[in-house]
């Protein structure tokens, strides 16, 4: 599959140099992201997954089998991995990011590679997405009081059904250096 997910350097530069027994490969890190969009309900705001999806708001959803010989780890906060195409996991097979047909910003089950045709590759400044005719990410709210995350294209479809409630925000990427922080999102 082509990556359309890439994460902006500049921000990186800002980290310390990782010593040399870093175990975790520095040069590509893992990060969280908080959202940017000043005076709104959104801002500094945690990206979470849960249900294949991602929001600012509500809580990381994670799972991990009870089985001898694994040690969980806590789940309870999202890090992406690989420039932003995949996540911080450790079940076999990770978890690919992508954008569902709906504009939805997506992860994929556990032990499935089932993703959608990517579109063409796209630059991401800081954490952001340029394909489809969008610009970025917008958070949209839901009945719920969480934000769901979309690419800013117009025609996405949207859990209130319309795309001017969404609001466009900034997502900067927050270098991750501790443990593998989830079996798997869920
Ligand atoms: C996650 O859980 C761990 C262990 O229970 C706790 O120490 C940590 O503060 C939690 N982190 C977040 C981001 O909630
Ligand atoms: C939304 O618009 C973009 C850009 O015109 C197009 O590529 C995409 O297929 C459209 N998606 C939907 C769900 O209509
Ligand atoms: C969407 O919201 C905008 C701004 O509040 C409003 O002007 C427009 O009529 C709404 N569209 C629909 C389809 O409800």
């Amino acid at each position: 599959m082509k990556s359309f997910f890439a994460l902006a350097l500049p921000l990186l530069a800002a980290a310390a140099p990782a010593p040399i027994t870093e175990p975790r490969a520095e040069a590509n890190p893992n990060f969280n992201v908080m959202a940017i969009r000043s005076a709104s309900p959104i801002h500094y705001s945690q990206l979470n997954a849960a249900g294949q999806k991602f929001w600012l708001g509500g809580k990381t959803s994670s799972y991990c089998p009870d089985i001898d010989g694994i040690q969980c780890p806590p789940g309870n906060q999202t890090v992406l991995a690989s420039g932003g195409n995949s996540l911080d996991v450790e079940v076999p097979g990770g978890q690919q990011v992508y954008v569902a047909p709906s504009g939805a910003l997506s992860f994929t089950q556990a032990h499935s590679a089932n993703i959608p045709p990517a579109p063409q590759s796209a630059p991401w400044s800081h954490y952001t997405f340029n394909g489809w005719g969008a610009s970025g990410f917008m958070a949209c709210p839901t009945e719920d009081n969480r934000w769901q995350v979309f690419v800013a294209m117009q025609n996405a479809t949207v859990p209130q059904g319309n795309v001017s409630d969404c609001l466009g925000f900034s997502a900067m990427a927050l270098p991750y250096k501790g443990e593998v922080p989830a079996w798997q999102y869920a």
